[in-house]
């Protein structure tokens, strides 16, 4: 067989991004706007992004961020926390400022602290955006302490996920970020109403990344990267023919020397590399015919909008790592998956 060296697809979207604000969120945005159309905004600032005008303001920022006109759309989202009111919600969505709600469990990552605290307390705000058909975006971990950390997502099917969808059956939902065989499993056998993103970093890297030699603050994200059979599981639902899964970087920065301290946050930031890193995996699984479905196609279907209009091309050739970036005295690294990256957007 022949060497496939170029690939054009359909210009994807970024199911589940983390721009920040002020100087970080306009060093971070080019290299999202630069790649794809439209991403779907998460809404963990401090404070969060709760009301239809914290939504509108935060995009109206990131619109004035944008350099140049690449016809970037950034699709808001709703923090739900305990108090949340269905009305503004579904005010919200019927105006087109959130095109969904996230949910958090309080405690469970970055700025989640003002997350919902049970899911009990939201059950009426879940009726609602089943009613309308607004989709609820899940960060699928428990927080109870006692359970173990590499377990949380699959406890939270159990415990969270699984009866709140017998309550609220026709309810969408996307299960962000997963990371687990059983998270895998769970969106196989669900309905057409349940969707899944899977980042790069999760289909690159295991457990093991954030030990090498050391400590690495750089591969730690929430939910972290688990054992190699969940990684395997991860590549083949992406690379397979189910339009469930679909393409969300979950790219996250955080400065340096919040990353490299006692306690340092969680979240990869990947965005310079995530298409070109997507196209390794698909390469390496023989499946590079099905990258645009998983980037370009399947999530447009979740969501119910019409897959973007214009196209990328990726070229076979090494990508050398990112150069770190730097935000007023401050410094930002992107991911390095510590190997060859053999595919780069060509503009
Ligand atoms: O690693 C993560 N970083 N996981 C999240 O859920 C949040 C994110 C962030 O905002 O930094
Ligand atoms: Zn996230």
């Amino acid at each position: 067989m022949t060497q496939q060296n170029e690939l054009t697809i359909r210009r994807p979207d970024d199911w589940h991004l983390h721009l920040r604000d002020g100087d970080l969120l306009t060093a971070v945005l080019p290299f999202t706007a630069n790649v794809f159309r439209r991403a779907i905004i998460m809404p963990n600032l401090k404070p969060p992004v709760v009301k239809v005008a914290d939504a509108v303001a935060y995009r109206t920022r990131i619109l004035k961020a944008l350099a140049g006109d690449t016809g970037f759309e950034p699709l808001m989202t709703a923090y739900l926390t305990d108090a949340t009111d269905a009305d503004e919600l579904s005010r919200g969505h019927a105006e087109g400022a959130f095109t969904a709600a996230k949910l958090y469990p309080a405690g469970a990552t970055t700025n989640s602290d003002n997350g919902v605290t049970d899911i009990g307390k939201i059950y009426g705000v879940l009726e609602r955006m089943e009613e309308i058909g607004m989709p609820l975006l899940v960060h699928g971990e428990v927080t109870d302490p006692d359970v173990d950390i590499f377990d949380r997502e699959q406890v939270f099917i159990d415990n969270v996920l699984i009866p709140t969808l017998q309550r609220f059956d026709r309810l969408k939902v996307v299960f962000e970020h997963i990371t687990t065989a059983e998270g895998v499993a769970f969106v196989e056998g669900s309905g057409a109403n349940i969707g899944a993103t899977i980042t790069p970093h999760h289909l690159v890297i295991n457990r093991n990344a954030l030990f090498v030699g050391g400590m690495r603050p750089h591969m730690f994200c929430l939910p972290v990267a688990k054992r190699e059979r969940h990684r395997l599981a991860l590549r083949a639902a992406a690379t397979s023919d189910d339009t469930s899964f679909f393409l969300g970087t979950d790219s996250a920065p955080h400065l340096v020397s919040e990353k490299e301290s006692d306690c340092g946050c969680a979240g990869i930031f990947n965005a310079p590399s995530a298409l070109e890193v997507y196209a390794q995996v698909f390469d390496e699984e023989g499946a590079l015919d099905r990258l645009e479905a998983f980037a370009s196609l399947n999530g447009p279907a979740f969501y119910g909008m019409p897959p973007n209009e214009g196209k990328v091309t990726l070229k076979r050739g090494e990508r050398p790592a990112d150069d770190r970036l730097t935000v007023g005295s401050e410094e930002i690294l992107p991911f390095d998956t510590g190997k060859s990256v053999l595919w780069r957007v060509v503009y």
